[in-house]
């Protein structure tokens, strides 16, 4: 099934996870300082309390730092950096959601190695090993507490680079849904379909190996059965425990595999536009397959079967068609548009913003092969 007959598997970050798993943040702090990394919505939602709580009950002494912006410029970096050497921290905790474990770990490079962040940016820039992480996770959508990537935004380019380091993967990924488990559809909706992307996307790249398929397969499966059921009501605890298993199981396989055309397109629209990561890769998502479709008919057909779909007596084609039918369905449970230009991207915007897209590593890595024409067309046909 996989294409790749050498890989090279790493998965260096311990997962905790369970109800109230947040407090052995205490066993790990026990003789750090850390800083502790978040941004201002979840301070206000009382999210950030209930791991401080932990913290002041063990009496761990920490720093906050709720400077973490969505699409995270260079500023929130040093100004993290800036905080963490002041109070002389030694280790670092992210409560959040991606950009909030993607600021902690650049702020993790940038306090052990020195100089501005745009330095490290690319594969493999990091010399060594960044302070202690430990990553909270508080959406089911980014998989970061458990991959070498960090995203940073840059205002002059517009367009998001990644850090890719194993040296920036979290020392501890902490699943706690009790984090979690308010997620309105609006956000839910958008931060699942993240992790569906994630999923899809490394199941059927040309990275793709037997472990990460199998990783990223179950993880189909699981969104399949719980986003619905996870962002229909606060209480569905179980449900979002199955997603933030599921959003960690894709984030472990595309860590290895990268990701494809879904993610080269949605970066740049985010950096040019502001649109919500997860929202332009939920509604790139179906176009992108349609254009994978004939590339890939077999595991089109598998996600099918994963996402739910009853594909007995269809063709392989039909069976492959299936999945692009459950995810356009799973949109619209979700109230997510069909259209970037309900979120303001423009046609105008197209050239550039697919110029931009030519240049992520995602665009070599997609299953059928793209021109910058194509990734035009799909913008095109998308917004
Ligand atoms: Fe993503």
């Amino acid at each position: 099934m996989a294409l790749q007959t050498h890989f090279d598997y790493r998965s260096p970050t311990r997962i905790v996870h369970g109800t109230g798993s947040r407090t052995q943040l205490a066993d790990f702090l026990s003789e750090e300082k850390p800083l502790v990394v978040t941004d201002k919505g979840l301070v206000s939602a009382g999210v950030v309390d209930s791991v401080l709580d932990v913290l002041t009950r063990a009496g761990i002494d920490f720093v906050l730092y709720d400077g973490a912006l969505p699409n995270p410029p260079a500023r929130c970096v040093h100004a993290g950096e800036r905080l963490y050497k002041k109070a002389q921290c030694t280790a670092i905790v992210a409560v959040g959601g991606g950009s909030p474990m993607d600021v902690a770990k650049m702020i993790g490079v940038v306090a052990r190695h020195g100089g501005r962040i745009e330095r490290y940016l690319g594969a493999n820039k990091v010399p060594g090993v960044i302070p202690p992480l430990y990553c909270l996770a508080t959406t089911y959508g980014t998989g970061s507490e458990v991959t070498p990537f960090a995203v940073l935004t840059n205002p002059k380019t517009q367009n998001k680079d990644p850090v890719i380091s194993w040296h920036i993967a979290p020392l501890v990924g902490i699943l706690d849904p009790e984090l979690c488990a308010a997620l309105p559809l609006s956000v839910g909706g958008p931060t699942g379909m993240d992790a569906l992307t994630h999923a899809i996307e490394s199941y059927t790249n040309l990275l793709a190996n037997p472990i990460t398929e199998g990783l990223a397969l179950q993880a189909i499966g699981l969104i399949g059965a719980n986003l619905r059921l996870a962002c229909a009501n606060d209480h569905e605890i179980r449900a979002t425990e199955n997603m933030l298993i599921a959003s960690m199981l894709a984030g472990m396989a595309f860590s290895q595999t990268r990701l494809g055309n879904v993610h080269a397109m949605s970066h740049p629209a985010g950096a040019q536009y502001g649109i919500h990561h997860g929202l332009a890769n939920a509604i790139l998502l179906p176009y992108v397959m349609e254009f994978n479709l004939p590339a890939r008919l077999e595991k089109f057909a598998q996600i099918a079967e994963a996402l739910g779909a009853d594909t007995s007596g269809m063709d392989l084609r039909e069976a492959a068609q299936a999945a692009v039918d459950a995810v356009w369905e799973l949109n619209g449970d979700l109230r997510i548009p069909t259209k970037l230009s309900a979120y303001g991207v423009k046609r105008a915007g197209i050239k550039r913003m697919s110029a931009a897209a030519m240049t992520s590593g995602n665009v070599t890595v997609n299953p059928r092969k793209t021109e910058q024409a194509d990734i035009e067309a799909l913008f095109s046909e998308a917004i």
